[in-house]
């Protein structure tokens, strides 16, 4: 899956774009495998990878270590990454140098970058340096304390037309695609219908172009509590505490391993071999 293939998904009668996250090299290789059309190396690894309320903490070197191993797992889908918290803010400069090491180091194809209207020269910079750039606004969770909390974004009178300005200037800067997080149906319908990029969403309704989730909702995981918004379509968590604890109670009344779990010595070799000193 290349950017511009993903960009034409937008007219085309394939279906909508399916993008999950992933952080690691085996979940990369299984999602890449059930045919998930972008994988985001996304900065929410800091909450449910690392144990973090937020994301804010996140590095850029962090980032880039999940990105590699991530890179090594995946042959199709497209896979892009987040420019974390602090990684933009300072300068231009600091932002360019921050996803050319995501490109140089990282391997990344594309970069995600959070805001909407404010970010349009940086997004525009970006784009003239070949880094294809998918932008996301919202729920932009590195402005978590600006915006009081992870809470639903565009639900006022003032608020939802400055989602659809911050839409449409996303696109005009260049952007590939756009994430849009915790807004109403209504807002993210009108959005998808404007823009000729494609919209993928998460807690924004079903009429986007596509869908995120974050891995670890998908698959029951998350252990502090998934959004409303998340579909889980398995649960690994209970499971994992299942294959613990039977192998744990295994451990500890001694069938585990059994005979045909363990190595032997040769039978030519025998006891005398024991027996020697
Ligand atoms: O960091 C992330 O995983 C994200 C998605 C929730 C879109 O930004």
């Amino acid at each position: 899956m290349t950017v511009p293939e993903l960009r034409a998904r937008k007219t085309q009668p394939e279906g909508k774009i399916a993008c999950l996250t992933a952080y690691d090299f085996p979940t990369a290789v299984l999602l890449d495998r059930a045919g998930v059309d972008l994988i985001l190396v996304g900065d929410s690894l800091g909450m449910v990878v690392q144990g973090r309320d937020d994301t804010l903490s996140v590095t850029l070197d962090e980032v880039l270590y999940h990105r590699r191993t991530v890179r090594r797992a995946v042959r199709r889908a497209l896979v892009v990454a987040d420019l974390p918290y602090g990684s933009y803010h300072v300068s231009g400069d600091e932002m360019m140098r921050a996803a050319l090491r995501l490109i140089k180091e990282g391997g990344a194809e594309a970069i995600k970058i959070e805001g909407g209207d404010r970010r349009r020269d940086a997004i525009h910079r970006l784009v003239e340096a070949d880094i294809p750039v998918m932008g996301h606004i919202g729920l932009t969770p590195q402005s978590v304390h600006a915006l009081g909390g992870f809470t639903v974004q565009g639900r006022s009178e003032e608020a939802a037309p400055q989602l659809l300005r911050d839409a449409h200037a996303v696109e005009e800067a260049g952007a590939f695609a756009i994430v849009l997080e915790s807004i109403p149906r209504e807002l993210a319908a009108r959005i998808t219908g404007e823009l000729r990029i494609p919209t993928i969403g998460i807690g924004a309704g079903p009429d986007c172009d596509g869908q995120v989730l974050v891995f670890h909702d998908l698959v029951g995981l998350t252990i502090n509590g998934a959004p409303k918004f998340a579909r889980e379509y398995a649960q690994l968590g209970t499971e994992i505490v299942r294959a613990a604890t039977a192998y744990i109670n295994d451990v500890r009344n001694g069938s585990f391993p059994a005979d045909s779990e363990s190595f032997h010595l040769p039978a030519a070799l025998g006891d005398r071999t024991l027996a020697r000193r």
